[in-house]
């Protein structure tokens, strides 16, 4: 099956695995699309952000939430006061997949990552995970939800709800009790290849806050969750 697992280096820091992960052949997508798109920021920061996977623009310019959305994100950022907080982006999947507009064939157009895909891919999420140990993550989504969080995750269920979830050294990520989280000081190693623990806060997507019908209420929405993360990593 898919699985980027042999593409990943067998030691270094965020810098290492981001060289290694602009060759990564894991799945399809690497064909068509610019380039990967791997996380950036603060590698020390005590708050991550995981979307989707890239867009149009972040697969042109080689970075995580630089279009429309990450506009988006980045406003109601300062608006739930996370200005000045290091924090550190990154997504589920690391490629932009997308088809050819009908007809013209000129815009591309976003589709979501397959399960296979996603699961391809989650090594490279595992070790950012694991390097960065962040004590808050925020789940941009269904997308980031499911793969933190498991198949199960529902967004409108469980947006704004804290959760927990753990990543075992083996590169698994799933759901724990909220009980031995970062701050509890246990399984918080810090050499990258030990199994760590976060409080994860899932919201929607930030594009979607564009496509809605009522685009202030979802942004109002939006920027709640993002409360919830910044009283977290305070
Ligand atoms: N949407 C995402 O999920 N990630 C990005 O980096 C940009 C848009």
């Amino acid at each position: 099956g898919y699985d980027a697992t042999p593409f990943l280096p067998a030691r270094g820091r965020i810098p290492a695995h981001r060289r290694a992960a602009a060759d990564c052949r894991g799945c399809p997508l690497f064909g068509p699309a610019t380039q990967t798109v791997f996380g950036e920021g603060d590698a020390s920061a005590r708050l991550m952000f995981v979307g989707e996977e890239p867009g149009d623009q972040e697969d042109r310019q080689g970075k995580p939430f630089v279009g429309p959305a990450g506009q988006l994100l980045h406003r109601a950022m300062e608006e739930a006061g996370l200005a000045d907080e290091p924090s550190y982006v990154t997504n589920a999947v690391k490629h932009f997949k997308f088809e050819l507009a009908p007809r013209t064939g000129k815009r591309r157009i976003h589709k979501p990552p397959s399960l296979r895909e996603m699961t391809a891919c989650r090594p490279w999420l595992s070790a950012e995970l694991r390097l960065v140990e962040p004590e808050v993550v925020v789940a941009l989504g269904a997308t980031a939800g499911r793969a933190l969080l498991g198949s199960s995750f529902r967004v409108t269920k469980d947006r704004g709800a804290v959760q927990a979830c753990a990543v075992a050294a083996d590169g698994t990520i799933g759901p724990v009790e909220p009980d031995a989280v970062p701050g509890d000081g246990t399984d918080h190693a810090s050499d990258g290849h030990a199994g760590i623990r976060t409080q994860v806060v899932p919201t929607v997507h930030p594009s979607s806050v564009l496509r809605s019908d009522d685009r202030e209420a979802a942004y109002a929405g939006l920027v709640a969750d993002l409360r919830v993360a910044a009283g977290l990593v305070r």
